[in-house]
């Protein structure tokens, strides 16, 4: 038999183990470890940069180490010149995720350590690009605005920088610790799509900002990151509670899948969702808005209708659009954080030093005869 027609053919690589990692587990039982840590522990106890710190390095800084860090992130907060110049020359109309995998692809370019591959330099290029990814979403942001580009100040932990240089004002306290737990919350996630894109890439061993761009490009469609932005469209588009109802009826009599709904591995409550629906709550009590209500009532629609949950997209949307994000932006802010991860994830591959590379049960046909084109 010259075909695979033996071969078991795993429909979208379900429950395959495609490798071994020790950098986060998710647990179908709704638990997420980072390392071993409990999410649920993390969000409360430590910051983004120690969450960054333990992923790329494989353990918690020391007191010391922190400091270090930190001061390291934000030096690194900036980007090459020759990118904001063609940040500058990017049509304003183009979607920034597109914008930061081009981005992210030609920041190589301008690498310090252009040449050198080694371990210790990999890892010295993950730790940059978690520090120069949210620059690039905010400069794109603010550059697409007509407003200055903003520097870093020592003063601010990083996601709050991260936070100022996007919008231009300081974050509060409610919101310093919204947006550092969002980051810590999206920082990494087993082998999702994007992930697993960016070991495939690495299992060449082609270079960290390929990797990254192969990320970027697959977290972009709805099915992963992409949803976030799809779901703050669906709430737009519904008033009030009582349209929730036929709203949810008639996407799923169309078929159509409820954005920031249902999880592949998942099959109770996502664990981050709890934390991402609590900061919505806050938020948009304190703004008044009836966005948090809303989504409870979607939330119950469609678990009614369909038994299941929202993911981490649902309420990431609700608590981005109350830190006053558009829309666009919300996947990007899922990269600047999951940056860490998959540059976590990167470094792995290359130890691991094995080509990801399936193969496929050959369904097409054999002995066809061929016909020459002034025959066809
Ligand atoms: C995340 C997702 C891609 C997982 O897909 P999956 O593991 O292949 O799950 P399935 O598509 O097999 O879903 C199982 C069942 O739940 C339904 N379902 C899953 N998610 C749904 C959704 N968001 N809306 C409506 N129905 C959904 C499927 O239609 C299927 O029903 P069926 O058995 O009657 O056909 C899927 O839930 C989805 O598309 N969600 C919306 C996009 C999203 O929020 N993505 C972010 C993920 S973190």
């Amino acid at each position: 038999m010259i075909d695979g027609t033996e071969k078991v053919v795993v429909r979208g690589l379900r429950n395959v183990h495609a490798a071994e990692t020790r950098i986060s587990f998710v647990d179908p039982n709704g638990a997420l470890y980072y390392l071993g840590y409990d999410i649920d522990d993390l969000v409360e106890k430590v910051c983004y940069e120690e969450v960054t710190y333990l992923l790329i390095n494989k353990r918690l800084p020391t007191k010391q180490e922190l400091t270090e860090f930190k001061a390291f992130l934000v030096s690194e907060m900036t980007l090459p010149s020759q990118i904001i110049k063609c940040l500058k020359s990017t049509p304003k109309q183009c979607h920034p995720m597109e914008v930061l995998r081009t981005e992210v692809s030609r920041l190589s370019q301008y690498d310090p350590e252009y040449k050198d591959n080694s371990e210790a330099a990999n890892k010295r290029r993950a730790m940059r690009l978690v520090a120069k990814v949210p620059t690039l979403v905010a400069a794109f942001h603010r550059l697409r605005n007509n407003q200055k580009l903003l520097e870093p100040s020592k003063e601010f932990c990083f996601s709050e920088n991260f936070l100022f240089m996007f919008r231009g004002s300081k974050a509060d306290e409610e919101e310093k610790n919204a947006i550092d737990r969002f980051m810590t919350l999206h920082a990494d996630h087993g082998f999702n799509a994007s992930t697993f894109a960016a070991r495939v890439t690495a299992s060449t061993n082609s270079d960290v900002y390929s990797a990254v761009t192969s990320a970027i490009g697959t977290l972009k469609g709805p099915l992963h990151g992409g949803a976030s932005e799809k779901v703050m469209y669906m709430l737009d588009d519904i008033n009030t509670e009582e349209e929730v109802e036929d709203y949810i009826q008639g996407m799923l009599a169309d078929r159509k899948k409820i954005m920031g709904f249902g999880h592949r591995i998942y099959k109770t409550e996502d664990p981050r969702t709890k934390h991402l629906r609590g900061m919505a709550e806050h938020l948009c009590c304190r703004k008044s808005s009836n966005l948090y209500n809303l989504s409870m009532k979607i939330e119950t629609v469609v678990h009614e209708k369909k038994k299941i949950f929202p993911n981490v997209d649902f309420y990431a949307a609700v608590t981005l659009n109350s830190l006053g994000v558009p829309f666009e932006f919300f996947t990007p802010f899922f990269s600047a954080s999951r940056i860490s991860g998959w540059t976590a994830h990167i470094l792995e591959q290359y130890e691991d030093a094995v080509l990801l590379r399936p193969s496929t049960k050959y369904v097409g046909e054999f002995g066809k005869a061929f016909v020459p084109l002034d025959q066809r």
